[in-house]
């Protein structure tokens, strides 16, 4: 135990006083030729940086100098070879190519030594060009930075908000640096809006491009997907949800996926902004090409910005294979009321792919034989229930893309309640018949059962005597 603890201080100690004596040594970090914090040059003048380190060196330079405008020679360098040097060279420089030029490691880029290099043009004082106006963020609380930064380290410039209200450095708010161009410690409202930078070089006057001020809110209104919470999809299928999230103006988001494929990179997403009069879109595509069964689970859409968060959740299931499974819902056999209003042979289907579902009634489409038949959903409604919609209900359901079909037989019985005949017809008063002769009465019935007829003798209240009862 003492041993470990001894040898673990040892340890410790050595990489203690390793790290000091690289930090000491020479090579640290790489070393430029140049000598001064920042260099001025004049356009079209050839830029000429050497450098020197320990380990392989790679450059970082200003984002207006594209790579094939650069030259770099690596070499190996010192008394034995033992150093590595590069040499940068950019023949021509232009005014965009001011900024900070970088020499560092390769395998450590934050062990690095920078020079700032002005090119300077006295037609272009300023470094970014162009028309279109460039969009800056306000965050409160933070620091506004309007990056006019300049092509020649003493020229001074004041900051306008569009027309023509102007603003000079004043050191303790705004203030000016030809490397950044205006920092604004404390921003308020009123750095809301279009801004420009100018200066006047020889009479004449330079203005900036425009930059534009923002103060990004962050309501996020509605986050909706484009399918419904359930998703059903077949294996190999391929899977594609459509995340929108709509917003107030000046909201930026964040709109992020997800699901049980994440981390074996399944998936891709795909992003969209659209501005509209009164809000912003935010699209955010979600893409599973092939669909496997560890596919299956909750798929959750995200959108956050600043504080706020609004999230949409769907449930994705892969099947295997294509299925049909069809069972009665209450029996073989259903038993109804003629007279009845309306009335719903339904099932229980499952069924994936959607199927087609087609009800046969004793053997022809039920829909083309009587206009009271009709389809809601997969169930068939009668209405106005009658004895001759007795009868045998076949219904046919198939998924012919994947050669499935499945079909299921029901006996619909109708019951009718007994009726008599004689009774539609106007009775007719048999009148006063001879005492002793036979006569016949009849009743004519009708039903669903059969009816049990029953025949009771009422005594006549007035004169004269009943004929007997007769079945
Ligand atoms: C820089 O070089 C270009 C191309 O040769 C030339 O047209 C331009 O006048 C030069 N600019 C200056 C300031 O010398
Ligand atoms: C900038 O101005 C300072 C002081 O006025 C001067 O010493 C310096 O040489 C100027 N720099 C350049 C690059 O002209
Ligand atoms: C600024 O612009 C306004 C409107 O364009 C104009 O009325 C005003 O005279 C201008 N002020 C200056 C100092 O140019
Ligand atoms: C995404 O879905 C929205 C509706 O939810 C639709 O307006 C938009 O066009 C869809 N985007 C794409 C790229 O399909
Ligand atoms: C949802 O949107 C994506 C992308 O626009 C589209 O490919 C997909 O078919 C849509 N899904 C539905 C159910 O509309
Ligand atoms: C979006 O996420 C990035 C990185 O996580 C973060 O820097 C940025 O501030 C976020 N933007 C919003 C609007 O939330
Ligand atoms: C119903 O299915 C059976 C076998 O399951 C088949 O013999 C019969 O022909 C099918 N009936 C119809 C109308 O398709």
């Amino acid at each position: 135990m003492m041993n470990l603890i001894l040898i673990c201080l040892l340890c410790g100690l050595y990489g203690v006083l390793a790290k000091d004596k690289e930090q000491k040594g020479k090579y640290s970090v790489p070393i430029l030729d140049v000598k001064t914090r920042q260099l001025v040059l004049d356009i079209n003048q050839t830029l000429l940086l050497n450098c020197r380190g320990r380990w392989e060196l790679s450059w970082a330079f200003p984002s207006g100098l594209a790579t094939d405008q650069v030259r770099v020679e690596k070499s190996r360098c010192g008394r034995t070879r033992q150093h590595y040097c590069s040499r940068l060279t950019v023949s021509r420089s232009q005014t965009q190519h001011t900024g900070q030029f970088r020499c560092r490691y390769e395998h450590k880029t934050q062990r690095q030594t920078f020079i700032y290099v002005f090119v300077t043009d006295s037609q272009q004082p300023f470094v970014d060009q162009g028309m279109n106006p460039h969009v800056l963020y306000m965050r409160e609380k933070h620091p506004l930075i309007i990056p006019c930064r300049v092509t020649h380290p003493n020229v001074t410039t004041t900051l306008v908000k569009f027309p023509n209200h102007s603003l000079s450095p004043d050191h303790r708010n705004i203030i000016w640096n030809s490397k950044q161009g205006f920092t604004i410690r404390t921003p308020t409202f009123y750095y809301i809006g279009p801004f420009f930078c100018q200066t006047i070089t020889d009479g004449v006057t330079h203005k900036s491009r425009i930059y534009f001020v923002h103060r990004p809110v962050s309501n996020i209104m509605d986050v909706y997907l484009n399918t419904s919470g359930s998703i059903e999809a077949l294996k190999g299928d391929r899977l594609v949800v459509n995340c929108t999230a709509t917003a107030e103006l000046n909201t930026r988001v964040n709109i992020t996926w997800d699901y049980p494929g994440k981390n074996s990179n399944g998936g891709s997403t795909s992003k969209r902004i659209l501005k509209h009069q009164t809000h912003m879109l935010f699209y955010n595509i979600l893409t599973i090409p092939k669909l496997q069964r560890s596919d299956r689970g909750l798929y959750t859409c995200r959108v956050t910005s600043g504080e706020n968060t609004k999230q949409v959740k769907a449930t994705v299931t892969v099947y295997d294979r294509p299925f049909i499974r069809l069972k009665p819902r209450h029996g073989s056999v259903m038993e109804v009321q003629a007279g009845q209003k309306s009335y719903r042979i339904s099932l229980k289907l499952q069924a994936f792919p959607a199927p087609e579902v087609i009800w046969l009634k004793d053997g022809m489409v039920a829909a083309e034989q009587c206009s009271r038949y009709r389809m809601d959903g997969n169930s068939l409604i009668i209405r106005d229930v009658a004895e001759e919609d007795a009868g045998k209900y076949t219904v046919l359901v198939r998924i012919q893309e994947h050669g499935l079909y499945q079909n299921l037989t029901l006996t619909l019985v109708v019951n009718v309640s007994p009726q008599i005949g004689e009774k539609a017809v106007s009775l007719q008063d048999p009148g006063s018949v001879p005492r002793g002769s036979r006569q016949v009465l009849h009743c004519t019935s009708h039903g669903v059962p059969p009816p049990h007829i029953q025949w009771l003798w009422h005594p006549c209240p007035s004169k004269g005597l009943p004929a007997a009862p007769q079945a």
